[in-house]
Parts: C-alpha cells; structure tokens; sequence
C-alpha cells in the first residue's frame, strides 16, 4: 500500500512515530522534519551491516518498542534493507513503514520487503522477507537527488520495463525520461513499482517469477563490486553485456531497441573478465557450479541462462577483446 503525503504532513507522521531511522545525508538535508530523538544511521552501505542492525535493536529495546507500534525508515535502499530486516526479527516482527527517498528505492526496494545487510564483503547475504506496512511517497525528496542518483533509478526502470511491453513502449519513446525531467522519472517509478508490485504479489519469496527482476543484476552486481557504479548504472550496463553475450537468443528488433535505450544511459564500459569472474562466482543465484542469469529476449519474455563458470568466463572474455578491438 503507498501513501502520498506533502513534506509537511509527513513532518506530522513523523513526529507521531514511536521511533524514526534516517541516514546522515537525509538528516542533513530535511532536518527540520525529524522529530529530536530521531536514530540517525551512516551513509548508503555503511548502513548495511550486523554492528548497526544491533543498534536498532538496542534503540527498539531501550524505548521498550512491542508490536503495536511503528518503525519508520525514511532514506534510499540501503536505509529501507537494514532497518526492515532489524524490524524483521524484534520481537519476531515489528510493523515498519518505508518513505523512499531516492528514484531507485522508490521504482524498486521500497516495494517487495526483501530485506538485507551485507556480511563479509559480500551483498545482501543476510536478510528476510518482511513487507513493511505501507509505504509513503514524497515526491519533494527528488528535488536534493543528484544526476547520478537520478541515473541510477532511471536503470531500474528501464529494467523493469523489459517485463512488461507496455511499460517497455512508454519508457522508448518518453525522451524526457532521458532528459532526467523529475515529473517523468517519478511517474515512471511509481508505475515501474506498481508493475514489480504484481510480480511480487505472485511470489512473495522469489521461487518464480520474481528472478525476472533479477535481469542485468548477475553482471550488473558484479560491475558495481568491481568498479563502484552505482546500482541502476550497473544494473543498466550489466543488461547491456549479457544481451551482446547471448544475442543470438534475443529477437533482433528487440536487441536493437534495447541497445539504443540502455546506451542513453550508459555504455558498455572497458572490463576485466578476470576481475568480473570472481565477483560473478560468488554469486548468490549460481547453481551447481553453473553462473545463472536472466536474460530479456523479447518486450515481456525472459529466459533463464545457466552456463558452466569457463564457458561464461570465455564468453564474457571474448567479449571484453571485441569491446576494445
Ligand atoms: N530487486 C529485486 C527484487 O526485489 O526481487
């Protein structure tokens, strides 16, 4: 369920709430609308981690927190992930509440409740699925956002337009989606959200249909431990590698569309097939010794890849040698 609410009135819900977690960044930007006792996190992945889910919990006990009431999260993903999965085993499940503040939490983690924090130099690895009560959109928070963060969630957005051909038209042919214009970002988010919100609500716990949100995010993750791009960006590019790995799977009028709409964001940068083969192997989707990932062959259609780690590697080697040809 999404609320939308002004600055203000979120100022209100805020102030109503038993117990309100932000990150440095946000607090630092929209003070005024925190309550005094606000719990104030680290930035972005720094957030993501074991020490600081126990400070929550610390924070939930000490303020003697039960069921009936209220944990708020206002800040991007990484602050909805930690915050949701510290909510998710207090007490065997705390209420929470999501208010996004970036365009790519808002498209994508604020909706699904998978929660996470990082462990051992390795993403997401612990973590729950715990839906957060509601969530509640504002869309001033858009308005402090960086280009680069502006990028990001515009490469979530084209990646979920790849599932769903309606999307996939509107998201081609708005070219002020690629002029990073704020009313057309936020009303493709909401719409990218709503679509991924169906997938979810056919498999809550990614046995199915949900991996097919997981497409450019085998390589995509792998690009973003490797060379720190941000997740859309990587996400967006990663998209990029795996289709001219498997193009002879993809219908050729898609492949080209796909390329046109994915360059605009971002090119296929130079890598290192080496450097990217030991991120892709640790990666949680593999299988039996296999690399797995989704690939997108036509506007709503996907199928799944799974190829022995030296055949992959050799693809994606090869690949790396034309790139720089
Ligand atoms: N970001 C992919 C998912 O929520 O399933």
């Amino acid at each position: 369920m999404t609320d939308y609410k002004s600055m203000e009135e979120l100022k209100e819900f805020l102030h109503d709430s038993a117990l309100v977690i932000t990150g440095k960044k946000i607090y630092g930007l929209y003070k005024d609308i925190f309550p005094e006792n606000t719990l104030i996190l680290p930035v972005g992945e720094n957030a993501k981690t074991l020490t600081v889910v126990k400070k929550i919990l610390e924070e939930m006990h000490t303020r003697g927190l039960n069921v009936s009431d209220t944990v708020v999260a206002v800040g991007g993903g990484a602050i909805g992930d930690t915050v949701g999965f510290a909510a998710s085993i207090y007490h065997r499940g705390m209420p929470w509440i999501n208010v996004p503040t970036t365009l790519l939490s808002l498209c994508d983690s604020s909706v699904g409740g998978k929660t996470s924090v990082n462990f051992m130099g390795c993403k997401n690895v612990i973590g729950s699925f715990w839906n957060p009560t509601k969530r509640i959109v504002c869309k001033k928070f858009l308005n402090t956002l960086s280009k680069k963060q502006l990028a990001s969630g515009l490469g979530e957005i084209i990646k979920t337009s790849f599932l769903n051909a309606d999307f996939y038209g509107y998201v081609k042919n708005t070219y002020k989606l690629y002029e990073y214009d704020k009313q057309a970002l936020f009303a493709a988010a909401i719409e990218a959200s709503r679509i991924k919100a169906k997938i979810v609500a056919k498999d809550f716990r990614c046995e199915s249909i949900r991996n097919n949100l997981n497409i450019g995010h085998t390589i995509g993750h792998a690009l973003e431990a490797a060379y720190k791009y941000e997740h859309g960006i990587a996400v967006c590019m990663g998209i990029q590698i795996a289709m001219e790995m498997f193009k002879d799977s993809i219908e050729r009028g898609f492949l080209e569309e796909a390329r046109v709409m994915c360059r605009r964001l971002a090119k296929i940068p130079n890598f290192s097939a080496d450097k990217l083969i030991t991120f892709l192997r640790a990666d949680k989707k593999n299988r039996n010794g296999d690399i797995v990932l989704l690939l997108p062959v036509r506007p709503g259609d996907t199928i799944p890849v799974n190829l022995k780690e030296e055949k992959f590697y050799a693809l994606l080697q090869k690949l790396e040698e034309e790139l720089k040809a």
